[in-house]
């Protein structure tokens, strides 16, 4: 169990701040996430723990999109030595990714840029995209639908999205396994709380 008041705390092998922890208190008074972006959320947990488990292939090329403060990119780049590209339509959330990369001892890319936008320039060459708790509203449902079938048409192998099982998360899942293209699954971690949700993976 984590000791929930220290102001950061260690799982999959990378170091996390919290929220009370100066470095992040500092960067709350300028940055100011405006799209959910202010916090770690617990889909992106989920996400860490299914590479792990499923012992995910070391140096892919990968896009995290939504990327918030970009935890699961750490990881990858940590634990399977990844290239990781953290996309946002928020370019607040960037500082946060780049303080935790420090912490962490690697490099990420980050670029700004909305799911509309992403076309097929940005998946040259990406192996992976994944992402955690980005279909939050109806209207993300089609768009990226869209998205990942303009990165599925460009190469991308697999596409990998965690949620907590929201209604628009399911629409979006249940479209590709409609298709036979991917499988939604629940997935369930006790670290670095208990946390249930679901697992969306397009592609091989
Ligand atoms: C709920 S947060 C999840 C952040 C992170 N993936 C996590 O699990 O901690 C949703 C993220 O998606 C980003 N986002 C929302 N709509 C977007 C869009 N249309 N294009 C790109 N990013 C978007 C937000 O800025 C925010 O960082």
């Amino acid at each position: 169990m984590l000791k929930t008041r220290e102001k950061d705390y260690t799982c999959n092998g990378i170091k996390v701040l919290r929220s009370s922890h100066r470095s992040i208190r500092e960067l709350k008074r300028i940055h100011k996430p405006s799209i959910h972006g202010f916090r770690i959320w617990p889909s992106s947990w989920l996400l860490m723990d299914y590479f792990i488990r499923s012992r995910f292939s070391s140096q892919l090329n990968i896009i995290d999109i939504g990327c918030g403060w970009g935890i699961a990119g750490i990881c990858c780049v940590k634990n399977f030595d990844s290239v990781v590209t953290c996309i946002d339509s928020d370019s607040a959330v960037f500082p946060y990714v780049h303080l935790h990369a420090g912490i962490n001892d690697v490099r990420v890319k980050t670029i700004e840029a909305d799911f509309s936008d992403l076309s097929c320039k940005y998946f040259k060459n990406i192996d992976v995209m994944i992402g955690s708790d980005i279909c939050f509203w109806d209207d993300m449902v089609d768009t990226l639908k869209e998205m990942m079938i303009r990165a599925l048409d460009s190469g991308v192998k697999t596409i990998v999205f965690a949620d907590p099982g929201r209604p628009s998360f399911e629409m979006l899942g249940e479209y590709f396994q409609n298709k036979g293209m991917g499988d939604i699954i629940n997935w369930d971690i006790s670290q670095p709380y208990s946390i249930q949700g679901r697992i969306l993976k397009v592609g091989i």
